[in-house]
């Protein structure tokens, strides 16, 4: 027997091995699905944890990548078994699919403990599928392989190139100023989504992607593949394959997880000019590691780290391209004096040993080092008086104009407030007004949705007005662009500062200075503080009743309080 193949030591064993009553009829009631011995017996166990739904409009090809799982799986000797797991569509589900990220992470790690599952491969890829599974897996301590959905194929729209998000929201700035018909609106509404797979724009689901390699759970080049190629069922077969093999090395992701893997992600994050939201995914996956990653760190890498990857939002290309480009290992070879190339992967090698064949081929997609979309990438940590625990703008998905500014607060003190009145031609707002929505953070809508991208007024749209200031407990998607201020901490339905924000009160934004200060006085904030009534609950019953009870703010990761860090990896007792 080769010594690395051990079957004594699978974790399977527990519920395969022993000669007693209860491994009896788990073995015979798998022989009444039609398996043998020579299916089940001494064979890591591979669970194929899949996020299909035909309300996940990202994961419609995942049917088709859970056979080619499978068969990478037999081929290398395991038993693959498929588990359906809570599917995330960003698209159909409301309020946010922020609301459920932390459930599927407990599904997923629920899912992996109470299984005879050696290993797994995890099929996500739709924004906080990625976060969620790997959360879970983090805690429930099983070798793991992360297979990304892969984005959708480049869109175009007579002669333009169309990116999903990005470009829905700057055509629909255009219909809203006048400037675009119904028939042309209906045009790019029929090819904006090209194929199966998930926003082909830098948005949190690329972003995620690319983290999650960074991390070391994917297959070296995973983050890019678009998800309806060949390359792509083929990086699927693979997975299935490599999982078998890290069932076999007991490869767990306690085994991979270090500071330096985590510094990875955040350099990677930056470079992209990746989504604000990976902040939040960061934050919470390091704290299921028991690692503590904080906002002041992005702020700190943000201005070593420059953006390379010209990319939408923050440049020009589709993530098709970026793969053509060489992907997210070619970029990293700009970037070996900043990244930990000790950091550990699943296939057992290290982050700079994926480097070795790496090399940029098309140089206005992915940047040199010497030709940056930015010298510092745009992630920054603003605090002050409105937001004592930190907020974050993107500054590179602005144009810049708005990063020095003053203005008087138009507030909207929810979100039915704000589609109530954004577009009343009497609201009194100029261009040099800052917009302020409360109410939509963590606690607050609940669920913590994408909101932070605040719609210009339509009487300023048509004045050719395309960008304000405009601030938030929210998130916004990664594939939004603004001077958006986001994140607000704490919130404002748990009494942050931002609560007490009235109509008219100056406000002023310094990104340079990373400030972000309400102009009124510490006696007047005191007095408005006091007469603050808390809005009333969302729920008193069900999941939105315990997740608005312990949900942790946007600076801590959105994690749920009984889930962070401590006890992963534990066993189920009773056998
Ligand atoms: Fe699924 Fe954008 S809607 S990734």
């Amino acid at each position: 027997m080769n010594p690395t193949k051990d079957p004594s030591k699978l974790r399977s064993q527990r519920w395969f091995a022993p000669d007693d009553l209860r491994s009896f009829g788990h073995r015979s009631r798998l022989k009444g699905m039609g398996f043998d011995d020579q299916d089940f017996r001494d064979k890591p166990i591979i669970g194929v944890l899949n996020t299909w739904s035909e309300m996940n409009t990202c994961h419609s090809h995942f049917q088709e990548r859970v056979k080619e799982v499978k068969r990478g799986v037999l081929q290398a000797g395991g038993f693959p078994v498929e588990i359906p797991v809570m599917s995330l569509g960003e698209m159909l589900m409301k309020p946010t699919t922020m609301l459920y990220r932390n459930l599927l992470a407990m599904e997923t790690e629920e899912v992996l403990r109470c299984h005879p599952i050696d290993a797994a491969v995890l099929l996500g890829g739709c924004d906080k599928t990625v976060p969620a599974m790997l959360m879970g897996a983090i805690s429930a301590d099983i070798p793991s392989v992360f297979l990304p959905a892969g984005p959708m194929l480049n869109a175009y729209w007579r002669d333009n190139t169309l990116g999903s998000g990005t470009d829905a929201w700057k055509y629909w700035a255009e219909r809203c100023a006048g400037n675009l018909c119904e028939e042309q609106w209906q045009e790019i509404e029929n090819c904006i989504a090209r194929s199966a797979g998930t926003c082909m724009t830098m948005g949190t689901a690329s972003t995620m992607a690319c983290i999650a390699e960074a991390l070391g759970f994917t297959l070296p080049g995973a983050s890019s593949i678009p998800a309806v190629v060949s390359e792509h069922s083929r990086l699927a077969v693979a997975s299935g394959r490599l999982a078998v093999e890290s069932a076999w090395t007991n490869r767990k992701p306690s085994s991979l997880l270090t500071q330096g893997s985590f510094i990875n992600a955040m350099i990677t994050q930056l470079t992209i000019g990746g989504s604000t939201n990976a902040i939040v995914h960061i934050i919470a996956m390091a704290g299921r590691a028991g690692i503590r990653i904080t906002l002041e760190d992005f702020d700190t890498w943000s201005r070593k780290v420059p953006i390379l990857a010209n990319i939408r939002p923050s440049g020009k290309f589709l993530m098709e391209d970026f793969h053509r480009a060489g992907g997210l290992r070619s970029l990293w070879t700009q970037l070996t004096d900043l990244l930990d190339l000790s950091g550990r992967q699943i296939n057992g090698k290290t982050l700079g040993d994926s480097l070795d064949q790496a090399r940029i081929i098309h140089q206005d997609v992915i940047r040199l080092r010497s030709n940056p979309i930015v010298e510092h990438a745009g992630t920054c940590v603003l605090k002050g008086n409105l937001s004592p625990n930190g907020c974050v703008i993107k500054s590179s998905a602005t144009d810049g104009q708005l990063l020095e500014h003053r203005g008087p607060a138009v507030v909207f003190e929810n979100y039915p407030d704000l589609k109530k009145r954004i577009h009343d031609p009497e609201l009194d707002v100029t261009p040099d007004s800052v917009l302020v929505l409360k109410d939509a953070g963590p606690s607050g809508a609940p669920g913590f949705p994408e909101w932070g991208m605040l719609p210009i007024p339509e009487k300023l749209l048509k004045q050719g007005v395309r960008d304000m200031v405009r601030i938030s407990d929210a998130r916004m998607s990664g594939t939004s662009y603004g001077t958006c201020v986001l994140h607000v901490s704490p919130e404002s339905r748990l009494g942050g500062p931002l609560a007490w924000v009235k109509t008219g009160d100056v406000i002023e934004l310094n990104v340079p200075a990373r400030r972000i200060t309400l102009l009124i006085s510490d006696e007047e904030l005191q007095a408005r503080k006091k007469d603050w009534v808390p809005p009333r609950e969302h729920a008193s019953r069900g999941y939105t009743w315990l997740y608005t009870k312990h949900v942790t703010q946007a600076d801590r990761g959105c994690d749920f309080d009984f889930l962070e860090g401590g006890d992963y990896g534990k066993e189920p007792d009773i056998f």
